[in-house]
């Protein structure tokens, strides 16, 4: 994670962000603070990346690199605005040798975790907005994963993890809305996860799919109330967090957390 000392709305490279309406600097630390803190209480170790400033969108660590088996692929971001993001992310894996012996600067824009999800068996990949199909070869090719392309069409659900969550890598569950993929793209994920939880446009229009789940604790935005109801009687435990914020800026739980996948054991 990468605390919000310089977290601000700037410009305007999604629809939900309108520089006309600021962020409050303490609420967001606060907020932000309380996300972390979560993740403490439930047993699961945060690194923090030093932010930097002129990078008002860096607290949204999950674009930075994405993390699989230990494997770094790294960020090319789809607007210059946030491009110096890519290497801090880089330079902080790097210093971290042990553990993250293979570090990849991509080719191919790609958006890291904004735009891949991580179940057992697949490497979901979004594009559409931001990360190129391109990127999902190299991703492919790079983690020796099948990738799965799937179209994104509504500009609100710029990234992947607007629109679709993974539950739970181990036995590949995963929660979307329907109403952001492309005609193709809805069958492609009905046919492969045929026991998703569907999302109502509600609930995605209030982040609820940027969540951040452990298998069992799902942390979502509070907002998303029929959600959090949804996953309670899957047998998740959902935990609503406030992330308001950060929702000024297009992003929420999942985009404040990269995911540092170790090598299997
Ligand atoms: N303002 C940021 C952008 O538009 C928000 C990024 C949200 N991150 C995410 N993983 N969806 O790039």
């Amino acid at each position: 994670m990468c605390p919000p000392a310089h977290f601000r709305v700037a410009y305007c490279i999604n629809p939900w962000m309108d520089p006309r309406k600021p962020v409050d600097p303490a609420i967001a630390l606060f907020q932000w603070e309380d996300l972390r803190d979560r993740y403490r209480a439930l047993g699961h170790t945060v690194e923090i990346l030093d932010p930097e400033p002129g990078l008002p969108d860096m607290v949204f660590a999950a674009n930075g690199a994405t993390v699989v088996d230990g494997r770094v692929l790294g960020a090319k971001f789809a607007n210059p605005e946030r491009a110096a993001e890519a290497p801090a992310h880089l330079a902080w894996f790097r210093a971290r040798a042990v553990g993250f012996a293979d570090i990849r600067e991509p080719e191919h824009v790609n958006e890291a975790e904004g735009d891949f999800a991580v179940t057992s068996s697949w490497l979901l990949a979004g594009q559409g907005f931001r990360s190129s199909p391109l990127a999902h070869d190299e991703a492919q090719e790079f983690f020796g994963r099948p990738v799965i392309s799937l179209e994104l069409t509504d500009p609100r659900y710029y990234h992947l993890d607007t629109a679709l969550a993974v539950l739970d890598d181990a036995a590949d569950e995963i929660m979307y809305y329907p109403g952001a993929f492309s005609p193709g793209s809805r069958q492609v994920l009905a046919r492969l996860f045929p026991d998703a939880l569907l999302a109502t446009a509600e609930d995605a229009a209030v982040f609820g799919l940027n969540a951040v789940s452990d298998g069992l604790h799902v942390l979502l935005p509070r907002e998303a109330a029929g959600l959090a109801a949804a996953l309670r009687e899957r047998g998740y435990e959902p935990l609503g967090v406030d992330m308001t914020e950060f929702h000024k800026a297009g992003g929420s739980v999942k985009c404040c957390t990269m995911e540092l996948r170790p090598p299997a054991a």
